[in-house]
């Protein structure tokens, strides 16, 4: 662990020089190094707060127990924030792994808590449920491994929805294709918020993107640059993608994006379980995550 109150960061480094951080503050990825270390995956903006004080812009925020803004009344997550607490909240660190794997000699495992003791007086106000989140960040060679259990420790059944907000670093967003979502229906943000499909394999983006794709058949969705692979992002359990760009005005309009223009740098590809809500009965289980592979 490096650094001090709020800033502090769990910073874990292979011998062939890939290297991952984690800020404790809403265990949020804040870096990700493959190729030898040479190559950053995840795009952070500069004005990102890293102090422990605002979810941070970039990354891979966890978004925790409820995606946007909560449903308006009548719901047990409607008094949180817009994607819950999660990516605000001050995760423990619960220890470090090595993981033996018979093809991928080194890979580390770092573990991080989150249960309702640890949320903030107002969470745990808005949220008043028992539950023990554990969430593990496998690195390998060039691979990022993320998953989250939820586990249920109260005596009432609860609803919840998850996602990764991961923040893709890219040369160029008008070189940038993602594929593999062919066939799917989605939620188109931007333009009208009614339920579309997905003819294209391939989708550009050339302007502001807001979609929720739900329900998706295949596993892995993959970001392509210049034609070439990217990024192969590979859902374990969990079966939606948003797929997010603010491009100019809504960049220039977030106080912590920066620089203004880093909308060409950026796409965000996160993958989670937002179409309608996962039920856990008193002791259950769930778990859910990613899988990323770094294809430079
Ligand atoms: C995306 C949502 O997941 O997150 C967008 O689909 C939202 O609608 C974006 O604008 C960023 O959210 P926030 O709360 O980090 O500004």
């Amino acid at each position: 662990i490096v650094g001090q109150g709020g800033s502090q960061k769990v910073v874990a480094t292979l011998p062939s020089g890939e290297s991952v951080e984690v800020l404790l503050f809403g265990a949020t990825v804040t870096s990700w190094k493959s190729n030898g270390g040479k190559t950053e995956n995840l795009w952070v903006s500069e004005k990102a707060d890293l102090t422990g004080t605002k979810a941070v812009r970039g990354g891979i925020p966890v978004v925790f127990p409820v995606f946007g803004p909560p449903p308006k009344s009548g719901h047990a997550t409607s008094s949180l924030p817009q994607h819950g607490f999660a990516r605000a909240s001050r995760w423990e660190f619960l220890g470090k792994s090595t993981v033996e794997d018979a093809l991928e000699s080194d890979s580390v495992k770092l573990d991080f808590g989150l249960d309702r003791q640890g949320l903030s007086d107002e969470a745990r106000k808005a949220w008043p449920l028992d539950f023990g989140l554990v969430y593990s960040v496998t690195l390998s060679k060039d691979k990022l491994q993320t998953v989250i259990t939820v586990r249920n420790e109260g005596d009432e059944s609860f609803e919840f929805q998850f996602l990764l907000h991961t923040y893709f670093r890219i040369q160029d967003i008008s070189k940038v294709a993602i594929t593999g979502l062919s066939g799917t229906e989605y939620i188109d943000k931007v333009l009208d918020a009614t339920t579309h499909t997905q003819s294209d394999n391939t989708l550009k983006i050339t302007g502001e993107v807001d979609r929720v794709y739900k329900d998706i058949k295949q596993d892995t969705t993959s970001i392509t640059e210049d034609g070439k692979p990217r990024f192969d992002v590979v859902r374990d359990n969990v079966k939606d993608t948003v797929t997010w760009n603010p491009w100019i005005q809504k960049a220039k309009a977030m106080g912590d994006f920066a620089p203004d223009d880093g909308y060409k740098n950026m796409v965000c590809v996160e993958i989670g379980a937002v179409d309608g809500w996962q039920k856990l009965e008193k002791g259950e289980v769930w778990e859910g995550g990613m899988l990323v592979k770094s294809l430079l």
